[in-house]
């Protein structure tokens, strides 16, 4: 990416997650242009109106609705588009839907002659990555998935709550499917620096256990169904995760997130979207972070896979 060029990101779908990202990413100034699409040109309309009259209290910045042809000139597509779960549903619940919205969407964005980087969010997010690199006929580099970055986040909040330390210096990652079957790692988890278990060892006040941290990993892994139950979708944070990703890549930060990106061998898996640590950059992902898991993590991590490529007959086939 050039210095000094106009950055522009483009959000397809500007339902509860493009509408919180476009809000976010608006409250972050890190881009000169954003363009909105979605179906309802109306519901665009709306949406880059009402967040044009903020723009007084925030940085400067060109936002329209916008067509499939202002593509051509963007950084970034970022793709929210598609079917949510209900309660209930599970993300796989939604392939075949999605699959097929994807299919025109990612069409329509190669045809404008887009040559930029594709950050997927829509579920499930790891097929819909794959599906999106195979309908772009891209570089693996220049598709990305949101993978576990939200549920790392939520790992990293709900250990911050309960060892009361800043979540910034919680250090633990979850890898897998952005799903059912993901783990979480605690064989690398620290917390500035200390390892998590011994952390856990020194503050193991009265009450403690080490069955808390497998609640607090059930919690981070369901959470989006308690959401769900109680509000019918997830947004803010995942439009927060989506935002940290774009910054990564708009500002060339070399950052480790936990994203859904191809593997070729690595933690010997091969041909799948899946969530493990990356570094992003302005060309996208610079490289897989192969950690060296424990045993039981690597098995975890080939299930969640077996359940992914298992699910992907709608797109392979
Ligand atoms: C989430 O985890 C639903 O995938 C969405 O919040």
């Amino acid at each position: 990416m050039e210095c000094n060029k106009t950055t522009r990101v483009v959000v397809i779908g500007t339902g509860f997650v493009g509408s919180s990202y476009s809000f976010a990413l608006l409250n972050q100034g890190i881009t000169d242009e954003m363009v909105l699409l979605d179906l309802n040109k109306e519901k665009a309309i709306g949406d880059a109106m009402d967040l044009n009259h903020g723009m007084p209290f925030g940085s400067p910045m060109k936002i329209w609705a916008g067509e499939y042809s202002d593509c051509k000139e963007a950084d970034i597509v970022v793709i929210t588009a598609g079917a949510n779960q209900g309660p209930g549903e599970t993300r796989l619940d939604l392939i075949e839907k999605n699959a097929k919205i994807f299919k025109g969407i990612v069409g329509e964005v190669m045809k404008s002659g887009f040559d930029g980087i594709f950050l997927v969010a829509t579920n499930p997010v790891d097929i819909l990555s794959y599906a999106t690199w195979k309908y772009s006929g891209l570089p693996m580099e220049r598709v990305i998935g949101s993978g576990t970055i939200l549920d790392t986040a939520r790992l990293r909040f709900l250990l911050s709550q309960y060892f009361d330390v800043d979540s910034r210096n919680v250090h633990a990652y979850i890898m897998g499917e952005h799903g059912d079957t993901e783990l979480p790692v605690w064989s690398h988890a620290n917390i500035g620096g200390k390892p998590l278990m011994s952390y856990f060892e020194e503050h193991k006040e009265e009450g403690r256990s080490l069955k808390d941290l497998d609640e607090i990993f059930i919690n981070v892994r369901d959470a989006a169904y308690h959401i769900i139950e109680r509000k019918g979708a997830t947004h803010y944070a995942i439009a927060m995760g989506l935002v940290r990703l774009t910054r990564a890549i708009l500002r060339n930060e070399n950052s480790i997130l936990t994203v859904s990106t191809l593997l070729r061998g690595e933690f010997g898996l091969e041909d799948i979207y899946i969530g493990v640590p990356a570094v992003v950059n302005s060309s996208g992902i610079r490289e897989v972070l192969e950690l060296n898991l424990s045993n039981e993590e690597k098995e975890k991590l080939h299930h969640s896979a077996n359940v992914l490529q298992n699910a992907m007959g709608p797109i392979k086939n």
